[in-house]
């Protein structure tokens, strides 16, 4: 038996480290009809592995490891032995950490390139192995080529800068962006953006 080790309790899954692999198990949510409950998990877990397969092709992330007696609420994949950017963003020179926030605009251009949308892009969700930016966590994401769709995946890591990184937020998400222009959709995209800022702002006063 290989021993397990459990590195992460959340609210959707228990991360296990069984030596160099991580297995992703969805947990049961009690507050759902037990018939439902196993629905959500197995579609939540085959969608993330699509999306982490198709993500693979484009971008720095976990590959999956496939084994002959699959857990249709497991997902196993390769362990990524580096630093979490939320902790270790703020540890890097002010340039290293332009040069990071640029990678990670790149990625991004690259995965809505090919109509991935992350749905939870955080520094809580990127590995940083050696100078390579890995993405994982893709529990919430979907497939899409709407800008709108685009355009709140890019809201929403701004927001998580402005909240974990607070002072130097601007200029990270600034970096983003640069590498995010790369994207076919750069200018539609932002352009989106502009307004969906716009009706954060407004329901924030209502
Ligand atoms: N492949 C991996 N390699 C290393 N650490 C991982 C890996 N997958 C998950 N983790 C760790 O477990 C945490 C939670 O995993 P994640 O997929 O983000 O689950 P959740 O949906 O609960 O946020 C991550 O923040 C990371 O610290
Ligand atoms: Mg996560």
């Amino acid at each position: 038996m290989v021993k397990q080790k459990l590195i992460c309790q959340g609210a959707e899954a228990r991360i296990i480290l069984a030596e160099k692999t991580i297995i992703k198990d969805r947990i049961k949510k009690s507050y759902r009809i037990p018939e439902l409950d196993k629905k959500i998990r197995i579609s939540r877990t085959k969608l993330e592995k699509k999306l982490l397969k198709k993500a693979s092709k484009v971008i720095n992330c976990p590959s999956i490891i496939e084994s002959k007696e699959e857990d249709p609420m497991k997902i196993k994949m390769q362990y990524l032995k580096g630093k979490k950017l939320s902790e270790h963003l703020e540890n890097l020179s002010p340039k290293e950490q332009k040069e990071v926030c640029k990678k990670i605009g790149e990625a991004i251009a690259k995965l809505h390139d090919s109509s991935i949308i992350h749905g939870d892009l955080t520094t809580s969700n990127m590995i940083l192995v050696d100078k390579k930016v890995y993405f994982i966590d893709f529990g919430l994401g979907f497939i899409s080529a709407r800008y709108e769709d685009k355009a709140v995946d890019l809201h929403l890591l701004k927001q998580a800068l402005e909240a974990k990184h607070f002072k130097k937020w601007e200029t990270l998400f600034k970096a983003v962006l640069k590498g995010y222009s790369k994207s076919k959709t750069f200018k539609q995209v932002l352009q989106r953006l502009k307004i969906v800022e716009k009706r954060g702002r407004y329901k924030s006063k209502t």
